[in-house]
């Protein structure tokens, strides 16, 4: 009862604060943003991600109206063809040589098919630089084109205040590099592949409504890069297509993915090293791999992520929903992050901490590494959380016994089998609190027990 009465109290404080910010808001944005940060809330985000929604809305109406004084140059006038089958790459580069350069310029790809070889859209360009995708984009499927750098295929490159929309199509064609992959072939060597669209070292970015399918590898991958707003993003790829990642986030800081649909062969999203401050909000999820921070910590690394939220995702008949994992031997942490307002769907392990993760295809696992370090996994909440697992555990947090997993809560979690089962919870050196309603719950004292009783028993069977 108090617990309500406290609820709803915050609740009328937080309708208070945002009525009062909203009008705030029309007359002057930046001062409202200031205004949330001393707003009392403490509720699930929702409303602060309100806010959040009517400022960015305000800036980018502004950068609507000085849209319309930048000039627009067409990769047609450069010599695209834009057949399909034309080697559109030349006049690509020159119309970003160009729109680089003058800057107050829209790079422009109309509604055609157009073939590329891997291209740098390098900067650092003159101020106001878009690139509008209407058309399509589609990868040369001839290895030999990628010679010179097997892991990347479109590039941004040290651009700042870039702004790259259109609802076109861009297609990594990677059935070839899925074919030759080790993981699908496993006579073949395990071999880089090109990510399809890479932002690398690119400040203040903006990346809306595109589709991008069929990557050679990763789709899409922000790398070194600072405030970043992604949005509308479609991505999509055969659930059997090897390490096709969907959103690859490594060493970015202030960045916010939101209303995207990704169904790949891999993650969903990825956030790996180096990472600060990631938002995805309103994601859709499936097939895949789900929401995954990681892998952290292989080759003894030592690496950081923090500042991590998932607001709102529905995930689908996905490997994983929301997963930490992490391989012996590493040093460095993951913390500060929130997992909330998710719906699961028929996923195999809806809620995962793996601190004792290895990729066997790819390097010796367990015995090879050390035990002695392990990044520490510490302040994870997990909120309102619903749905099915499509396996009897729902819950599974598997750490290390020297670097227990800390300030793990789990808070309105409600979770079940597929089939309508109770689902299980399996906890191995965790630091667990619960808040309202939790179901499954850990009960790992007793699966213990239980384990070494029925091994014990099988041992015995053997000799009987
Ligand atoms: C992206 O799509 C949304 C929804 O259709 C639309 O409101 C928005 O204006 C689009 N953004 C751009 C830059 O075209
Ligand atoms: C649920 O997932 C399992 C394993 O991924 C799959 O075999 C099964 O067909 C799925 N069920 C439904 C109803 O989609």
């Amino acid at each position: 009862m108090a617990l309500l009465k406290h609820l709803l109290l915050s609740f009328t404080i937080i309708i208070i604060s945002f009525v009062a910010c909203y009008s705030t808001l029309q007359e002057d944005p930046p001062s409202s943003i200031i205004y949330i940060d001393h707003s009392p809330s403490i509720d699930d985000g929702r409303t602060f991600k309100n806010l959040i929604k009517q400022s960015t809305n305000v800036l980018s109406l502004n950068r609507f109206d000085k849209r319309s004084s930048l000039k627009k140059l067409s990769v047609n006038d450069y010599g695209a063809k834009g057949n399909g089958d034309a080697d559109d790459t030349e006049a690509f580069k020159k119309a970003w040589d160009v729109v680089c350069s003058s800057g107050e310029a829209i790079l422009v790809v109309p509604q055609a098919n157009y073939l590329l070889k891997p291209i740098r859209f390098s900067g650092p360009c003159e101020p106001n630089v878009e690139v509008q995708i209407s058309g399509t984009l589609e990868a040369s499927d001839d290895p030999s084109d990628y010679e010179d750098d097997r892991r990347h295929w479109l590039v941004f490159d040290n651009v700042k205040k870039l702004f790259v929309y259109g609802g076109g199509t861009i297609d990594g064609n990677g059935k070839i590099w899925w074919k030759n992959s080790c993981k699908r072939n496993k006579k073949r060597p395990c071999k880089d592949a090109p990510t399809a669209l890479t932002f690398y070292n690119c400040e203040d970015l903006t990346v809306e409504n595109l589709s991008i399918e069929n990557a050679q590898q990763i789709h899409v991958s922000f790398q070194d890069s600072v405030n970043i707003k992604v949005s509308g993003l479609t991505v999509t790829a055969p659930e059997d297509s090897p390490n096709t990642d969907g959103i690859h986030v490594t060493n970015t800081q202030n960045i916010q993915i939101s209303s995207s649909v990704i169904g790949t062969g891999d993650d969903c999203i990825s956030i790996v090293h180096g990472s600060k401050d990631v938002e995805a909000t309103d994601i859709t999820c499936g097939p895949g791999h789900g929401i995954s921070i990681g892998s952290l910590g292989s080759g003894k690394s030592k690496e950081f992520v923090s500042g991590i939220r998932v607001n709102r995702a529905k995930i689908f008949g996905t490997k994983n929903g929301v997963r930490i994992k992490t391989w012996q031997g590493g040093s460095g942490s993951a913390s500060d992050i929130q997992f909330q307002n998710i719906g699961m769907d028929n996923v195999t392990n809806p809620i995962i901490i793996n601190q004792n993760y290895c990729d066997k295809k790819k390097k010796p696992c367990k015995k090879m590494l050390s035990k002695k370090s392990a990044i520490q996994i510490k302040n994870v909440l997990y909120q309102n959380i619903r749905g099915t697992s499509a396996s009897d555990i729902a819950v599974k947090f598997d750490c290390s016994d020297k670097f227990p997993c800390e300030e793990i809560v789990l808070q309105n979690i409600d979770l079940e089998c597929e089939e309508g089962d109770d689902a299980e919870a399996m906890c191995n050196n965790v630091e667990l609190s619960y808040l309202g309603n939790v179901r499954p719950r850990c009960n790992s004292k007793k699966r213990k027990a239980f384990t070494t009783i029925t091994s014990i028993w099988k041992y015995f069977s053997w000799y009987i």
